[in-house]
């Protein structure tokens, strides 16, 4: 095995993939101190929200007011998602460092999340990339590259021919590409064999892996992904997370754990997470509802219990 890279790079997906799944709206002030607390915790990048429609998206309806108010920290990306030149327009206007524009690898998520043909959204990413005229980097997010709920298997040929689409627009301004397993259909051999695949073919793209813990395989699957040389994972806090246009999709790769993997093995994540396990416990009193994160729950795995009263 070759040896595994030193530094790791998180991208905090919470406030944008974590609460675009609540039930219950997260008032604008909460997601600003959210995502203030995490820019004080060492992400290289924090996706803020998601400059969408606001009939598809009700609970980041509140996008302009919430870049508006977050503190920024220097050194870290501010990024937000959209699917369209609108949304360009508007993240601009609200100074997102980052754009993370989003279209599927399958035809039928394409039409459930986005209402428009693949072509469609290849057409409307040229757009973003002429309406941004380099402002700010523009990254894209490859949804059901694993897998599609409705479709089943997703070709990695399929993933690699789109790649190689998206990273030809606009004489190669995409340099960036999210591979996202929107449903947690991913396994590890599989990550091996798609990341292989694209580092080999379109080496100028900067791969970075989304993956959701639908069938529990979400940290496999980042270490899967670590073996094959990707530095660059995105995670959300609690493991919050799902897109409501995904049949079937459940939370994303808890950011707590996965930090806590990385930094266990003695990789550089940048993120403290002594600083992070306090904003992780208050999330259940924002979304209503217990998370998923093993770390916040177990402890860091140098916490130290009494020893049982039969010992003493
Ligand atoms: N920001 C804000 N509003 C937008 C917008 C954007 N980026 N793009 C379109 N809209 C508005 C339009 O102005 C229109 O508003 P109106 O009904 O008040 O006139 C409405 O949204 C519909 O616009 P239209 O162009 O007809 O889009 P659509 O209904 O075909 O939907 C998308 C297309 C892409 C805008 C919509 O499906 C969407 O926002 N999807 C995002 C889904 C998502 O975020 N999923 C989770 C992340 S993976
Ligand atoms: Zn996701």
């Amino acid at each position: 095995m070759t040896a595994l890279p030193s530094r790791v790079h998180f991208n905090e997906v919470v406030a944008r993939d974590g609460l675009q799944n609540e039930a219950r709206f997260v008032p604008t002030a909460d997601k600003i101190a959210l995502v203030d607390a995490l820019s004080d915790c060492g992400f290289a990048r924090i996706e803020v929200t998601a400059f969408v429609s606001p009939k598809a998206i009700p609970p980041l309806a509140d996008a302009q007011e919430v870049m508006q108010g977050i503190r920024r920290q220097t050194g870290v990306c501010y990024a937000v998602l959209v699917p369209n030149a609108r949304g360009a327009a508007r993240a601009l206007e609200a100074r997102a460092d980052a754009l993370n524009f989003v279209m599927s690898a399958s035809e039928s998520h394409n039409q459930s999340n986005l209402r428009m043909p693949r072509e469609r959204s290849l057409a409307a990413l040229a757009e973003v990339l002429a309406v941004t005229a380099g402002q700010a980097e523009v990254q894209v997010s490859i949804s059901t590259a694993f897998g599609c709920p409705m479709e089943g298997a997703v070709d990695a040929q399929e993933v690699l021919r789109l790649a190689a689409r998206i990273a030809g627009l606009g004489a190669g301004a995409v340099r960036a590409l999210t591979l996202c397993d929107t449903t947690g259909m991913a396994h590890p051999a599989q990550v091996t064999q798609l990341v292989a695949l694209l580092r080999a073919r379109l080496p100028q793209l900067a791969l970075t892996l989304h993956f959701h813990d639908t069938r529990g395989m979400a940290l496999a699957n980042m270490l899967a992904g670590l073996q094959a040389g990707v530095t660059r994972f995105d995670a959300a806090l609690g493991g919050l997370g799902g897109c409501p246009y995904a049949p079937g999709a459940s939370g994303n790769a808890c950011t707590e754990d996965a930090v806590h993997m990385f930094a266990a093995m003695g990789l550089d994540t940048g993120v403290d997470l002594a600083r992070l396990l306090p904003v992780s416990r208050r999330l259940p009193e924002l979304v209503g509802h217990a998370i998923h994160s093993q770390v916040a729950r177990a402890g860091p795995l140098h916490t130290r219990h009494p020893a049982p009263a039969h010992l003493a």
